[in-house]
């Protein structure tokens, strides 16, 4: 949001004493000084009117975690071990996950604390592929990637789903790409054939690729250039 739409929100300020507040060099966002009404106020700046704080930013957060099997995308659970759990941060309870994976699905989990950043990167509006290695109990054949690719209706959601990709690696394992997060997505497109998924392993989101540097259960922060990425 612009600087001069965050004050003139506030019940204190009016549109006048915003502008002089801005031409007096009066307002700081994250340190510094700004007198630009369209300078952006996002939701973890820090925003300042003479040394009084009006929004005090909490630092965004941004993690890649190598998900092990047996372990629940959750931020609680009363049974199983959660995600967060492997996580030894301050402040748990402010994380969320970007994309959920199944109890035995393995591989990249990105959490975070910035709710755009994370919707970014899971919207199927965004387009951004999420490719997973796959391996199945029968064969793979040839068909299967002609109809991933025309999409497959789902009846409980009441939609088709968006083409996917699939590329074969070997006669029962795939590498397949999709652009959405249906529940049990791959499952789901593969039990279309009565094929079970016996593995399934996330490999990249978008432009972020799990770290093969990260053994299951290990995690690191994003870089700044990670983040800008999405
Ligand atoms: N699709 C699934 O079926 N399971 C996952 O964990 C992720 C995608």
């Amino acid at each position: 949001m612009r600087i001069d739409r965050f004050l003139s929100n506030l019940p204190r300020f009016n549109r006048q004493q915003v502008r002089l507040l801005l031409v007096e060099r009066r307002v700081r966002i994250d340190g510094q000084a700004v007198n630009d009404p369209h300078a952006q106020v996002r939701e973890f700046s820090r925003v300042e009117v003479d040394d009084e704080v009006l929004q005090a930013g909490r630092p965004a957060r941004y993690f890649m975690l190598h998900k092990p099997p047996g372990c629940v995308s959750a931020t609680r659970d009363a049974q199983h071990r959660t995600v967060l759990d492997l996580l030894g941060e301050p402040d748990k309870e402010d994380l969320h996950i970007a994309g959920r994976l199944d109890f035995n699905t393995t591989g990249l989990l990105v959490i975070t604390n910035d709710g755009a950043w994370s919707r970014r990167l899971t919207q199927p509006q965004t387009k951004l592929p999420k490719v997973y290695y796959v391996e199945t109990e029968q064969l793979i054949t040839a068909e299967y990637a002609v109809t991933f690719a025309r999409g497959l209706y789902f009846a409980f959601e009441d939609l088709t789903t968006q083409p996917a990709e699939l590329t074969l690696l070997g006669p029962r394992s795939a590498r397949l790409s999709i652009v959405e997060g249906r529940y049990h997505q791959v499952k789901r497109m593969f039990g279309h054939f009565d094929n079970k998924v016996l593995r399934l392993h996330r490999e990249r989101m978008g432009p972020l690729l799990l770290d093969a540097s990260l053994a299951p259960g290990q995690y690191r922060a994003l870089s700044p250039e990670e983040i800008a990425l999405i």
